[in-house]
């Protein structure tokens, strides 16, 4: 592995990185160019396409194991079909290509999918930070989106915690602290059961079945008939509702407190600001109180001047 450095480092710098990371050697290295670059919708479309429809064509998709889910803009609607086969000729591991029909919506969170190139079921593996989730986008909620904020809150977990994953779905928060963290216990609730029965799929492909139990139902009742007063941590991953579980999570929490991840929608101005805002309030109305808010950041952008945020926060 090679690690490119920013500027020449000075002999002190060297003596430096020698000491902290000893089984790394700084040294020059010229890299051939690469010749084949990877091939873009223009190189595709270009000749297929008129050309005033050729810059609307979208810029990023979402891959989930073999699926490609991508938006077609309206004025790309008559040539869906021709995009769609030129996402299978780019992406050779590619199988079906989707294109979103609706938004999320709904309890289960879910979203509408046309077919537009290849062939089968939205059902697929994708891989993420060492795991593997079994799901099918048509039937349950996931979005490879999330990825690096799994890893964020599943880095933060310490020895012997009790983890109530509120909104859990197929698993990712709750299968990587399983994963990473043996001697932790977590309850993953989801009231799709079909997001359940996928979680109980990932949790045997995983082996991470001694430090799970996967929960179907309203995380309401379930918190109420089993989990009161449980946790260290709660993860409130449905941002579109997750003020309303507050009093929920809160009961979930052990009486002398613990650690929240709260996610919320935010427009501009001062998303961040007002998300935490909105927190620190919504707590107390709890009976609760906020000790500290040890983090906020924008987890997304989810639409134009819209963000997904992250609070988190210690709570007495
Ligand atoms: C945004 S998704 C969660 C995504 C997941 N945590 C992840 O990181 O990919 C929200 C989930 O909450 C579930 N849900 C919605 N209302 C619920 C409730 N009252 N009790 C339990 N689960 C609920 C939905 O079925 C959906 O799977």
């Amino acid at each position: 592995m090679y690690v490119p450095l920013t500027s020449v480092p000075l002999p002190s710098e060297i003596e430096k990185l020698k000491s902290s990371l000893p089984e790394f050697e700084v040294s020059a290295y010229r890299f051939a160019r690469r010749t084949k670059r990877s091939l873009k919708f223009v190189d595709v479309l270009g000749e297929e396409l008129p050309p005033h429809l050729v810059a609307t064509l979208p810029n990023a998709m979402d891959f989930v194991g073999d699926v490609a889910v991508i938006e077609i803009p309206p004025e790309l609607e008559a040539y869906k079909q021709t995009v769609g086969e030129a996402v299978l000729k780019i992406h050779k591991r590619v199988r079906l290509v989707l294109a979103k029909s609706s938004a999320v919506e709904g309890v289960y969170r879910l979203r509408e999918f046309e077919t537009i190139a290849g062939v089968g079921r939205p059902e697929t593996i994708h891989k993420e930070y060492g795991c593997m989730y079994h799901v099918d986008l048509a039937k349950v909620y996931f979005s490879p989106r999330l990825s690096r904020e799994h890893d964020r809150v599943a880095s933060q977990i310490k020895d012997g915690e009790t983890v109530v994953d509120m909104f859990a779905s197929v698993g990712p928060f709750s299968i990587l602290i399983a994963k990473r963290h043996k001697n932790v216990q977590v309850h993953a609730v989801d009231v799709n059961p079909i997001a359940v029965s996928y979680l109980k799929k990932n949790i045997e492909a995983n082996h991470v079945g001694k430090n799970i139990v996967p929960l179907s139902g309203d995380i309401r009742q379930v918190v109420e008939e089993r989990l009161a007063g449980v946790a260290d941590r709660v993860i409130m991953n449905l941002p579109e509702k997750a003020k309303e579980y507050m009093d929920t999570a809160s009961k979930a929490l052990k009486p002398e407190g613990g650690t929240m991840h709260y996610y919320e929608f935010t427009g501009m101005p001062k998303p961040l600001k007002t998300a935490k805002i909105r927190l620190v309030e919504a707590v107390k109305q709890t009976g609760r109180n906020v000790k500290r808010v040890s983090y906020v950041g924008l987890v997304r952008a989810t639409a134009p001047y819209t963000f997904q945020v992250v609070v988190d926060a210690e709570i007495q």
